[in-house]
Parts: C-alpha cells; structure tokens; sequence
C-alpha cells in the first residue's frame, strides 16, 4: 500500500461503525484513510459485547472510536432514531468534509440520513448489494443508503448494474471488495482456536446463523440443527441467536458445540480449516469463497452471486434435507474467480476521496 496520496487537501472524514462486520470492512479503510486524512470514529454501540465489539478494536489495531454512542440494542426505529440524534450532534459539531459508512446495518442508514440532512456528503462502502428482499431490514438499509451516497464504492461489478437499473450512475466507483483487504491483512495472524476447541483441520463443519430469518422461526433453527446432527460442528452463537434459543428452551444434537461468538482472526482460522461452512452471514459466504472452503448459505437469495455463479457456495434455505444433501454431496466445481477485486480496495477508495 502507499504512504500517501497526492491530495487536493487534507480532509476532515468522519467514520461511523456500530456493527460486528463494519468493524472488518473499516480496519482496512481507515489504516489507509490515516496515512493523509483525519479520521473521526463513531461508533453508535449498536454492537456493545466484548466480543461482539471491543476485541475487533483489540486485534485488529483498528483505533479506539472518539465517539461512542452507546445506543445499544431495541426496535428498529427506536435503534435508528437515537443513533440518528447522537450522529447530528457530532456532524454539526465536527462540520466534516465527508462521512463515510459501511455495509446494510441500521448504523450505515442513521449515518447516512443524519449526515445528508445536514447536507454533509455521504460514501457509501459497499453500495450497490441487492437481495431483492425487502423484508430484509438489510436490503432497506443499504437501498436508501445508496440514494442518497454521493460516492458509492461498489465491490463488485454486479453492484455497479444493480445501482445503474436504479439510475445510479453518477459517484458510482468500481474498487473491489475491503473485505478482501481485511482477509489478506489478518489471514496469516496466528490463532490457536483449533487447539482450544480440540478440533482438526478439515474434520468440522463451522456454522453461524444470526439472520431474524433464521432465528425468529423455531421451526427453521431446528431444522438447522437437525440436518447437522452426526456431523462435528462448531457453532459461534451470536447474541440473538443464543437469547432466542434459550426463549424456545431449544437445544442442539451433542454433534454440534456452541462456542461465544469470535474474533475475526479466530473466525478466519475457522473458516480456513472447516470441511464447509453453513451460514446466513453475508460476510462468511465470501470469506469461504477466498479462503477455498465450501459454502452452504442457509437463505433463500444471495447478494453475493459470484460465489454461487463459480460453483462454491448453495442456497439450501432452512430446509432439513437440502442442507443435509449439500452437506453430504455439494463439492466445488469451478475455480475462484477475482470478482471481489486485487485487496487494493482501501487504497482505491482512499484515492478518490482524495481527489474529490
Ligand atoms: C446486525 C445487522 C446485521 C449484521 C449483524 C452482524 C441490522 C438491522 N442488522 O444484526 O445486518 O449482519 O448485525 O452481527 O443492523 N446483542 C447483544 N449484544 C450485542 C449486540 C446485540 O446481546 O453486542 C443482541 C441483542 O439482544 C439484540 C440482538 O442481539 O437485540 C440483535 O442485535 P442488533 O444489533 O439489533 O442486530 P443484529 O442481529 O446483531
């Protein structure tokens, strides 16, 4: 990466974070955005566990917000809305030059709305993702977040067609995916996880479900397990999936091992190590993908249809026996293509923030 950008001038950027997965796509952007530019952090506490959110800042030298809302967690407006108010306050106070965020949560959407109603340009990294699935709150978050992003980093080549069959065109940047960037700066960081959870390379199976798809329906969380039961499996629960759980008084075969959630490098080794991988998790499904590890996406759709088109993820839904056919019988059967870019993301994104 490089050490510097030629700048127009130096740039006062504020950042907003809240989520697990904002924290990954940030570390990458923010290491570089530092090089030449002054980075603000808020981080509205969406995520607010230990290991839902401190030990990324830890591990992966990402620097400690300046600001930390502390909204934590509730219903969707209530979330939005007082992150939304504690954003204004700090934009109006800071009077950045541009507010970057990231991904589909309800952080990227409060930093976006609060941000252009103050009229203060808004990035949007990794624009332009479509489910077509609006009961997502993902896919809600990410479609007004994109309409109203005068720079739109898209990661993909698909996601420059989904915003052009939106009509938009303009600000629109093709830079590759930071999640690439974060793999290939924290893949090679040892993690003794294996040896801890007593587990051997490509003898487990690595699931994670946390999608209110999955979790609000009882139904679809045992189906889950039932197809992996005889199977070896480790299972990091998020939060809400462990809450919703313990509401339904619902409990996995002996095969499968619930563990707290992790951190990313630990996920990393995981997911490196896994015979295959059984998600709902965006992120997963393409980190699976670049580190060569079957995927089975426990959804119905897939934003990120690359994996799918070169043969090495499958939609198989909650549905019991098609989980468990791909289980048995899904193998990979095409090569790794370089749809999510070369790792250069960040630096792309920091050098046309710093032309613009
Ligand atoms: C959020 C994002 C989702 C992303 C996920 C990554 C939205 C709408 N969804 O979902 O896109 O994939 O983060 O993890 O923004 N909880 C805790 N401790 C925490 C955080 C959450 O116990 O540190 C529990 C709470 O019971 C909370 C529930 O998890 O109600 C859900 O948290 P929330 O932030 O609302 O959404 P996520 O499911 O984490």
């Amino acid at each position: 990466m490089r050490d510097s950008y030629p700048l127009m001038s130096k740039m006062k950027i504020i950042t907003v974070v809240g989520a697990r997965p904002q924290f990954i796509k940030a570390a990458p952007v923010s290491a570089e955005l530092r090089k030449s530019h002054e980075e603000i952090m808020i981080h509205t506490g969406q995520h607010y566990d230990d290991e839902m959110s401190d030990v990324f800042f830890r591990t992966m030298g990402i620097p400690e917000p300046d600001y930390n809302l502390g909204v934590g967690s509730g219903s969707h407006a209530w979330q939005t809305a007082k992150m939304m108010h504690g954003i204004e306050e700090i934009l109006v106070d800071e009077q950045p030059d541009r507010v970057i965020v990231y991904g589909d949560t309800n952080s990227t959407l409060a930093g976006a709305l609060a941000a252009v109603k103050e009229h203060f340009p808004v990035a949007h990294v990794e624009a332009g993702l479509r489910s077509f699935n609006m009961k997502m709150p993902e896919e809600v978050n990410r479609r007004l977040t994109d309409h109203v992003s005068q720079q739109l980093f898209c990661p993909t080549q698909t996601a420059v067609t989904n915003l052009k069959n939106e009509g938009i065109t303009e600000g629109v940047h093709m830079v590759g995916d930071v999640m690439h960037d974060a793999a290939l700066m924290f893949g090679d960081v040892e993690s003794d996880i294996l040896e801890q959870l007593n587990l051997e390379p490509d003898n487990f199976y690595l699931l994670t479900v946390h999608r209110p798809s999955n979790t609000d329906s009882e139904q679809n969380l045992r189906s889950i397990f039932n197809a992996l039961d005889g199977h070896e499996t480790v299972f990091p629960a998020h939060p809400r999936t462990s809450k919703l759980m313990a509401q339904y008084g619902l409990k996995t075969p002996e095969s499968i091992k619930i563990i707290k959630p992790v951190s990313y490098i630990e996920m990393l080794e995981l997911i490196k190590n896994a015979r295959k991988i059984l998600t709902d998790s965006g992120g997963m499904q393409k980190e699976a993908y670049f580190f060569g590890t079957p995927c089975i996406t426990l959804r119905k759709e897939t934003e990120w249809v690359e994996t799918i088109q070169d043969g090495w993820n499958v939609l198989a839904g909650a549905d019991c026996e098609k989980i468990r056919d791909a289980i048995e019988n899904f193998e990979p059967s095409g090569e790794r293509g370089t749809s999510y870019g070369d790792g250069e993301a960040s630096r792309k994104i920091v050098e046309i923030l710093s032309q613009s």
